[in-house]
């Protein structure tokens, strides 16, 4: 069967896409650049961080483009001030209780919230940076430099079928750890790497 196209308008230029496309995926189709952390095709499409925000004409608040399928007719903006300083403020707030060793941080060429995070530094409290979690021999975990975005509790559950990490918490304390926080060692994990 035919698939059903639809219409509508990123930043005033029509765009034309199959129906139950995402908004980011018809951005990007267009050659739009809308920035994104937790997304990752297939993967992990939850709608997570929030920094892919775009307007959407009508909608009330801000929506995520990542999760937020098009309908025809719609009518979006993905650079508005609105838009900029929802995302701006999204990454102050992560980079909070981020730990600052850019320099000798082994992401550090190919990190996607650096590349994102040049002038976002306004928040920064020593004070709520996380234990480093090292017990096991294969990875060294520093939650301060967690995007939560849980594309790595989506491999090791979905991918791996282990399922021994996931989100512990709530609100700014939600953080990435295997149950009742045991050390990564102490759990049932198979040292595959995927996480990382
Ligand atoms: Fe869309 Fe994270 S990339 S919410």
């Amino acid at each position: 069967m035919e698939q059903k196209m639809v219409t509508l308008k990123i930043n005033d230029i029509p765009v034309t896409v199959p129906e139950g496309t995402t908004v980011l995926e018809a951005a990007r189709n267009a050659g739009i650049k809308i920035p994104s952390l937790c997304f990752l095709k297939g993967g992990n499409e939850t709608g997570a961080c929030r920094i892919c925000v775009v307007e959407v004409k009508g909608a009330k608040s801000l929506v995520a483009s990542c999760v937020y399928p098009v309908s025809e007719g719609m009518e979006v903006q993905t650079n508005t001030e609105r838009v900029r300083h929802s995302r701006q403020l999204t990454l102050e707030l992560i980079l909070s209780n981020h730990r600052m060793d850019c320099l000798t941080c082994a992401r550090n060429a190919h990190c996607e919230l650096r590349e994102l995070a040049a002038d976002a530094v306004r928040y920064a409290n020593d004070e709520l940076l996380p234990r480093i979690e090292d017990s096991a021999p294969h990875l060294v975990r520093d939650n301060s430099k967690c995007v939560l975005c849980r594309r790595c509790t989506a491999v090791c559950r979905k991918y791996q079928e282990v399922g021994v990490i996931g989100p512990n918490d709530r609100g700014f304390s939600t953080h990435i750890g295997c149950a009742f926080d045991r050390d990564l060692s102490e759990v049932d994990c198979v040292s595959c790497g995927q996480c990382i």
